[in-house]
């Protein structure tokens, strides 16, 4: 059915923006849900190859929500967008169940090649925090965070967080996290710190080895006193020539 899930759709938007106080409301002012219902509309065209009318029901959403939606993307079930202004979703972007995707959001292609996959595959529980890009025809892992203004241009595994210009990981990797669960603006406190790391297993080889010097001095100790004391060293007397 065209607009099935909506409801799906509202609900995710009430679970994950404290802000959101009615169902109603959601209707009303929340440009990321109908942007959607336009989105379903436009691809439920393109599916019947109604292109030029898919991309203008494409163009009235863009006008009327500020978010950018390609009628050829596939949307999951209950992706979230909030705020949504300067989204852009390209053509054959792909969007797993249950993400979230934040103001100026780009998913992206980086080459003009027809008729192929150009644009990111996020998996499922995937969040993309707001001015983002993620550019590329690779998959952004299940569960995976990438942080406000990251640009990725690379594949996410599942469940890492991704920041900075290019992107690169920070925090947890795949398995400290396997059932995505949603954070509000995807934070958690429990990132280490990247440089930390190392520098801690740097320490605890430092300890082992300081533990095993002293060892081997004790062992060094206990094993020169069972011995006689060496005989001193005595000075060599240069004899005279007779
Ligand atoms: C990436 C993000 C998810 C990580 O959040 P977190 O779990 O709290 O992680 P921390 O704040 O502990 O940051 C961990 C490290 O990553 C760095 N970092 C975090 N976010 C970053 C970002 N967007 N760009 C660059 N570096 C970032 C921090 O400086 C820190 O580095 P350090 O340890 O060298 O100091 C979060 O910072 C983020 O970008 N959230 C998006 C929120 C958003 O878009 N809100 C929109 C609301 S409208």
């Amino acid at each position: 059915m065209l607009f099935q899930n909506l409801r799906d759709e509202i609900d995710a938007t009430l679970v994950r923006d404290p802000a959101a106080r009615s169902r109603l409301e959601v209707v009303l002012c929340y440009p990321g849900f109908q942007a959607l219902l336009y989105f379903r509309l436009a691809h439920w065209l393109w599916q019947r190859r109604w292109y030029l009318s898919g991309r203008f029901v494409s163009h009235c959403g863009r006008v009327m929500t500020g978010i950018e939606i390609h009628p050829g993307a596939r949307i999951g079930r209950r992706l979230f967008i909030d705020h949504g202004m300067g989204v852009v979703i390209g053509e054959t972007a792909e969007i797993g169940d249950d993400c979230t995707l934040y103001q100026g959001v780009t998913l992206g292609g980086t080459s003009l090649e027809r008729g192929q996959k150009r644009h990111p595959t996020l998996g499922n529980g995937v969040i993309v925090s707001s001015g983002a890009q993620v550019l590329g025809p690779f998959r952004v892992g299940d569960g995976a965070r990438i942080g406000a203004q990251a640009v990725v241009l690379r594949e996410v595994p599942d469940g890492a967080t991704m920041v900075g210009i290019p992107a690169r990981p920070v925090g947890r990797g795949a398995s400290a996290k396997t059932e995505p669960t949603f954070e509000p603006y995807a934070i958690t406190g429990e990132i280490p710190d990247p440089i930390a790391r190392p520098l801690t297993a740097l320490l605890d080889e430092v300890a082992a080895l300081r533990a095993r010097v002293a060892e081997l001095e004790r062992e060094r100790g206990a094993a020169s006193a069972a011995e006689p004391p060496p005989e001193p060293i005595r000075p060599r007397v240069a004899r005279a020539n007779p």
